[in-house]
């Protein structure tokens, strides 16, 4: 467990000193905290860039690689301390020389410490490896398992500290650095990092990559595949499978609209371009922002644009996360928090605020869900927004809490100050601070410096440092999702499906009503609902994962094989969990949920079976 001392203006990137004229009131902020998920000792000596040489091999999943890195020996240290997990380490180099190195014991979070020894004015340290078949960050796929089923697949998931399992690296959101990557891959493939990207396939397998912005490990990316690319516009565009492209690209039409009113919010975007990437079925999140190159699920293609907030989602992080990042994973709602709140602003400019209350509306039950079954599972503590995940897997945090919870304090403190004086706010807290770390601390020193004093303000220590929610909140009401409640009050007094007025209600007033359907319907009701708008056919993720938790909980036996085949054939963990937790109340859900989680297993990724196992009670290895 480390404690570093930084002084914002002190970190040395070219944009740091942007911000720094830009702020030329500012003064020198000190900020100390302790990343409790890393072995790393920036304080002594940091990594500031990677070069990494590798070759990806499908046949026995594993890469091999070279990771150089250079330093910035600040305080003379003797020891350059990496985090690395599972790593086959075959030498290790000091400025060109042989060097001593120990690697520590491994821990079930945290992974080794690589410790090498150094001299004062060491510059670069090359660390020789390769990873193994289990890297926990590496999700290798059989042609079997990609859309196109004709080629192996392979990507990264490095949040929140899992880079440590593909490169030996300071694996901390508080250390920053730049790098360079060789990649070689099979023949036909193209890969892919969050850095500058290639657009097509190169003869010789070999791929060249430049990261000139300093990122974070957890932002580091790879994905490798038959991957075609689609331009939506000028600085930005869509990788998917073959077969996937063209429905991407109409999915996405709106990209440009989309960066064009993030810019209008809260100030230019500073990666130069943004593309996304389709990944296979398994991915196991909606949406990793990987810099330059979001990460995203197929499942996002719903095909009628309705989940397109989910790329919101993504693209506010190149401000929130990407360019103001979380001091550690205590920390984690100031990326997330501040990303919903985002994502919801940049879904009202596009799609007014009758759209976007439904989205605010639909995320405050998901909150209220949540508290209480935390606060019932003796969890009180994680609804807290600053977290204490020493210890613990940092992915313990990541609840509806950091989101939702977050999400409402920013709206809160919007509704408190007037939304142009929040703005405000916002624009210069993302200039002032860009390319740095932010604790809950710093952020509520900001803030409180920022607004004049003896203005009204809520409690922001108790929404911070307290469980739940604060007596006095407001939670956001959907005035269409009022119109819904309407129907579904005609529908408990007797009225048909069929006799309904749905005529224009897009997939999120059908999430609602799905979720708000009375809790003693039949069956028989459902299978009437389901004939009337076939649910248990929707495209849309979202409306199906919220009806098969519905036709589990009552019965209904006809959804049984979509809900099967859903589960087998997608691996993002946030329908994964509420699907096989509801059959786990089930009259012999159990057996089912076993059975089912047995086939489908072999396609999830770590992530996910890290969870799922837990949840299901089995232990396995792999
Ligand atoms: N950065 C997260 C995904 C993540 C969080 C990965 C923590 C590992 C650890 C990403 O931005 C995200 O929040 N994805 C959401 C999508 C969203 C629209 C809320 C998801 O995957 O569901
Ligand atoms: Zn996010």
């Amino acid at each position: 467990m480390r404690t570093y001392l930084f002084w914002l203006s002190l970190i040395s990137t070219l944009a740091c000193q942007t911000a720094k004229q830009e702020d030329s009131t500012s003064e020198k902020k000190e900020m100390t905290f302790t990343d409790p998920h890393t072995y790393a000792r920036p304080d002594e000596s940091v990594v500031t860039h990677l070069d990494w040489k590798a070759e990806v091999d499908f046949g026995s999943k594993t890469i091999t690689a070279q990771a150089t890195l250079t330093l910035k020996n600040s305080s003379n240290a003797q020891k350059l301390r990496l985090d690395t997990k599972a790593l086959n380490i075959t030498d290790v180099l000091v400025d060109g020389d042989s060097a001593t190195y120990t690697l520590g014991g491994p821990d079930e979070h945290m992974g080794s410490a690589l410790d090498v020894t150094i001299v004062p004015n060491a510059k670069k340290v090359d660390v020789y490896y390769t990873t193994s078949p289990g890297a926990e960050a590496l999700q290798w796929l059989a042609p079997q398992q990609t859309a196109d089923k004709q080629h192996p697949f392979l990507f990264t998931q490095s949040q929140a500290i899992l880079a440590r399992s593909w490169v030996p690296i300071q694996d901390s959101p508080g250390v920053r650095f730049t790098y360079n990557a060789e990649v070689k891959v099979p023949k036909g493939l193209l890969a892919l990092m969050s850095a500058e990207n290639p657009m097509e396939v190169s003869e010789d397998g070999i791929y060249r990559f430049q990261m000139a912005q300093p990122v974070p490990a957890y932002l580091l990316a790879l994905a490798v595949g038959d991957l075609k690319f689609q331009s939506l516009g000028t600085r930005s565009g869509v990788y998917a499978e073959p077969s996937v492209i063209e429905k991407a690209t109409s999915e996405f039409e709106d990209l440009e609209s989309m960066i064009s009113a993030a810019e209008e919010l809260y100030g230019p975007y500073q990666w130069d371009r943004y593309d996304l990437l389709v990944l296979p079925p398994s991915f196991p999140f909606g949406g990793m922002e990987n810099p330059r190159l979001t990460f995203a699920t197929p499942t996002i293609l719903a095909g009628d644009k309705s989940l397109v907030s989910l790329v919101a989602h993504e693209l506010a992080h190149s401000w929130s996360g990407n360019l103001v990042t979380n001091a550690t994973w205590d920390d984690f709602w100031l990326n997330e928090g501040f990303t919903v709140y985002f994502e919801q602003r940049i879904m009202e400019r596009l799609y007014g605020r009758e759209y976007s209350e439904m989205l605010a509306s639909l995320a405050a039950q998901d909150l209220l869900e949540e508290i209480e079954s935390m606060t019932k599972r003796g969890n009180g503590n994680d609804t807290k927004l600053k977290l204490d995940l020493a210890g613990r897997n940092p992915d313990d945090g990541v609840t509806t809490i950091a989101y939702d919870k977050g999400y409402l304090l920013l709206r809160t403190l919007e509704e408190t100050l007037g939304r142009e004086k929040f703005d405000a706010f916002l624009k210069s807290y993302f200039e002032k601070n860009a390319f740095s770390v932010m604790t809950t601390e710093e952020f509520i020193r900001q803030f409180e410096q920022f607004t004049a004093d003896g203005e009204s303000q809520p409690d922001l220590k108790a929404w911070i440092y307290q469980p739940g929610l604060p007596a006095n909140v407001r939670l956001p009401t959907s005035g269409k999702f009022m119109t819904v409640d309407q129907e579904l009050e005609k529908y408990r007094q007797g009225s048909t499906a069929a006799q309904l007025n749905t005529g224009d209600w897009t997939s999120h007033e059908w999430l609602h009503f799905v979720r708000s359907v009375p809790e003693d319907i039949t069956s028989g009701q459902l299978s009437e609902l389901d004939n009337t708008f076939g649910f248990t056919t929707s495209g849309n993720s979202e409306v199906l994962t919220a009806w098969l938790v519905q036709a589990i909980r009552h019965n209904y036996t006809p959804a049984f094989d979509r809900l099967e085949r859903f589960l087998i054939s997608t691996g993002r963990r946030k329908f994964l969990s509420p699907i096989y937790k509801e059959l786990l109340n089930m009259d012999g859900g159990r057996e089912m949920a076993l059975r089912i989680y047995e086939k489908a297993r072999p396609n999830y990724h770590f992530v996910a079976t890290n969870t799922l196992d837990e949840m299901l009670g089995i232990e396995l290895n792999n």
